[in-house]
């Protein structure tokens, strides 16, 4: 059996760094990565195994595994140095089993698998995984995809979005399929609308480069959000597989219905965090420009056209530099038709809600009515809890290292397909498009540490809702405006 070797390009980053180290190590650590296992770093920066070790910063049984190689990935003629290099660490001539992965910046993402072709370094057996986002829209991802085609067969290519890899993630299917109770419930008859947030409180920290070319569409909502989309929305499969699983998700993309000129003014906000207190503004970031136009804030309407979802809205929402980190779904189920204990005293009582917490505190919440005790009839909302930590000795693992080790073992079933891929940016596409066209269409500010511009509340409104909001917003108005 060939030795295994992934070979990381991008490795002196930030990535490789704070996530896929941790995860190679922690499968390491538990005996779950292959005998003899080599991980070859590619990059630029001129590092030495040793010193690359050291930048790693992990103990020598797992340290002596890592080896560097300092080339650059942009230009041809590395790319031989890379074999000469597998073939001298492994012995092997032609080595075959290898795993690349892609932690560059995006525009290297097409030219990589290229010049790895033209050296003869897409062996049958050889993987490649992708980091997000995969294309820049619709057009740059097909291309993007026939490139993939012409070096490698769809099976050895791995799209990864690492939130298909959080425990909780995969849970919404057990949860959804594993249970008799809840199915009958999932579906328009008596869900009201459904509510998804993925928010954090820190802002893009050293990424000014690369997230003012994406911005929270492409960062986070072209990928991780309608993800988590399509795990609530989806047809339960006939068959639990890559294939079956794959194809469902594609089928609640192919239903999104698409983006309307109203949909495109009024139901998707855009926002910009601004400074506040000691928290920088966006455009004051390093590698922003003063004038920038580029969103970390989103939240949009979005519907699904089909038996299950007609008529129920989807209100996702992204941002940085919000109050809490925090990624939740909210199943806002509908109120009983009558309010029979509603009276002078008595408030309405309130519509049951299941609360996914993909993280933290990760678990599962359904809040219900309950009659006060004590005389009369008041009701009032209590929760039934579910939390991970009640499984004491099962630790919610690491999304990287699910990922990564299920690619090792060749099962593509929690990453994205190329239909997948084109579906989801064919949904977004008519967005992007008229934002460039209309860069003058509105961009809020709001200052960093609150909930996002106003207008993403008001949208909700209109179905007289609002979002779930952990902990408190700021009250001061006058810090919003429209930049
Ligand atoms: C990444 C985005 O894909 O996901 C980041 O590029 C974001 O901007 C991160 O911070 C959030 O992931 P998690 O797992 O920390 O919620």
């Amino acid at each position: 059996m060939s030795k295994f070797v992934m070979i990381i390009f991008g490795a002196s980053g930030d990535l490789t760094k704070r996530k896929l180290m941790p995860a190679l190590f922690s499968l390491y650590r538990e005996k779950r990565m292959p005998d003899d296992f080599i991980v070859l770093g590619v990059a630029r920066s001129t590092y030495t195994d040793e010193t690359f070790r050291t930048r790693i910063g992990y103990d020598d049984t797992f340290s002596r595994h890592l080896h560097y190689l300092s080339i650059d990935p942009s230009k041809a003629d590395g790319y031989a140095q890379i074999d000469q290099r597998l073939e001298q660490l492994t012995g092997e001539t032609k080595p075959a089993n290898l795993l690349f992965y892609l932690a560059t910046p995006p525009s290297l993402y097409g030219i990589i698998p290229q010049h790895l072709k033209r050296a003869g370094l897409n062996r049958p057996g050889t993987r490649i995984i992708v980091e997000k986002p995969f294309g820049y829209d619709l057009q740059s991802a097909q291309e993007l995809n026939n490139i993939y085609a012409s070096v490698f067969e769809e099976h050895q290519i791995y799209r990864i979005d690492h939130f298909l890899g959080k425990e909780t993630a995969q849970n919404i299917l057990a949860f959804r399929f594993a249970n008799g109770i809840f199915e009958p419930l999932w579906n328009r008859n008596y869900i009201d609308y459904v509510e998804i947030t993925a928010v954090e409180n820190m802002g893009i920290e050293e990424r000014g480069g690369y997230y003012e070319g994406a911005g929270a569409l492409r960062d986070m909502v072209q990928n991780h959000l309608i993800q988590l989309v399509a795990l609530t929305a989806m047809e339960p499969p006939a068959k639990f597989n890559a294939e079956t699983f794959r194809n469902e998700v594609v089928k609640v993309y192919d239903s999104l219905r698409p983006l309307t000129e109203e949909d495109l003014n009024e139901h998707v906000v855009r926002g910009q965090y601004t400074a506040s207190g000691s928290r920088k503004g966006y455009r004051e970031e390093d590698n922003v420009a003063a004038e920038s136009r580029t969103e970390t804030y989103i939240a949009m309407k979005i519907g699904i056209e089909n038996w299950r979802w007609s008529g129920v809205p989807f209100y996702i929402r992204t941002g940085k530099q919000m109050p809490t980190k925090v990624t939740e779904i909210v199943i806002h189920f509908r109120s009983t038709p009558h309010q029979m204990f509603h009276g002078e005293d008595t408030p309405y009582a309130r519509a049951n809600q299941l609360v996914i917490r993909i993280q933290p505190h990760e678990g599962i919440v359904l809040k219900f009515e309950l009659k006060e005790p004590g005389g009369g009839f008041k009701v009032k909302q209590v929760s039934m809890d579910f939390s991970y930590d009640q499984l004491r000795d099962v630790p919610v693992g690491d999304a990287y290292a699910r990922l990564i080790e299920d690619c090792i073992q060749n099962d593509a079933t929690l990453f994205t397909r190329s239909d997948a891929i084109e579906a989801s940016w064919r949904f977004f596409d008519p967005l992007l498009k008229y934002w460039k066209e209309k860069p003058e269409a509105p961009l809020y500010g709001y200052p960093a540490g609150t909930w996002g511009p106003l207008e993403s509340e008001a949208m909700m409104n209109e179905h007289n809702a609002s979002w779930t909001n952990p902990c408190k917003n700021l009250t001061n108005t006058d810090q919003y405006c429209e930049l």
